[in-house]
């Protein structure tokens, strides 16, 4: 049965690409205003594990729920429309356009006669970058450019932009990858920040120096499997780095 109280529930999770198996029985859950740090090494499948959430892939066993209902049909829509939403380092917004353009891409404003509402689009823009973000700099506007943003602060408009159009659990995949000590702590604050507005996110990274502050809970995924979970309070973050290490050298946990 699955747990009534979580988020989001996987349960007996296979996925093979070919002759190679990616995941193996993975059994994974996050609550309701939860944080989830999926750490583990390269290749651990933690990318695969979440494209199968947001509906990029099909597994090829298990369950999924969410909010206790039966996902029976995958597509990246569908998984939107959920409220599930993926901020990607890669991900492609429009540089050369504007803040407001960006954040309403594929969801315009329109009156009822079907005009586009670029005045209200603007004011809902500048609502996102100091409600939603927190951003005070007055150099960031609604008419900034994305091109001029440094990384932090366009993985900052991505979460804001999820969180504004109520996404439930917000993904992040290794969002602070080739990014500067300051703008990693930008993200972090950011990832905070969907914890403070209710939601749940998992947060994906090889760098449990960054995943450790921000999260409640870790999942350590080992070569498709799941090798440990831990609650924050049960874990150090220098026993955590240890067990991680000891896993990479021995292929086991304690
Ligand atoms: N579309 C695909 N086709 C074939 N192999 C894939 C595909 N996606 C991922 N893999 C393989 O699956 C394994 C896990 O990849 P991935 O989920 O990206 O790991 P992680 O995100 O933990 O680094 C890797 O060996 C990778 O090469
Ligand atoms: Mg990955």
């Amino acid at each position: 049965m699955p747990d009534k109280d979580a988020l989001l529930e996987m349960i007996g999770i296979y996925k093979s690409f070919g002759e190679v198996e990616v995941l193996i029985n993975v059994n994974f859950k996050v609550g309701k205003n939860e944080i989830v740090g999926l750490v583990g090494d390269n290749g651990a499948g933690k990318s695969t594990l979440i494209k199968i959430i947001t509906g990029v892939h099909r597994p090829d066993k298990g369950e999924i729920y969410f909010k206790g209902k039966k996902i029976t049909y995958h597509s990246v829509e569908l998984s939107r429309d959920l409220g599930i939403e993926t901020v990607y380092q890669e991900r492609a917004l429009g540089e050369q356009q504007t803040l407001w353009r960006n954040i309403f891409m594929g969801r315009e404003i329109r009156d009822r006669f079907g005009f586009l509402r670029i005045d209200k689009e603007k004011e809902e823009t500048e609502k996102i970058l100091r409600k939603h973000m927190g951003f005070t700099s007055k150099a960031i506007t609604p008419d900034s450019i994305v091109k001029y943003l440094s990384g932090g602060e366009k993985q900052g408009i991505a979460i804001g932009r999820a969180l504004y159009f109520n996404a439930e659990l917000i993904i992040l995949d290794e969002p602070t990858m080739g990014l500067s000590l300051s703008e990693t702590k930008k993200v972090l604050d950011f990832v905070l920040n969907i914890k403070k507005n209710g939601k749940s996110a998992i947060f994906i990274s090889h760098n449990i120096y960054y995943v450790y502050p921000v999260a409640d809970r870790f999942v350590i995924l080992d070569r498709g499997h799941i090798a440990g979970e831990f609650l924050k309070s049960e874990i150090s973050q220098e026993e955590l780095v240890n067990k991680m290490v000891e896993l990479a050298r021995t292929g086991k946990m304690e």
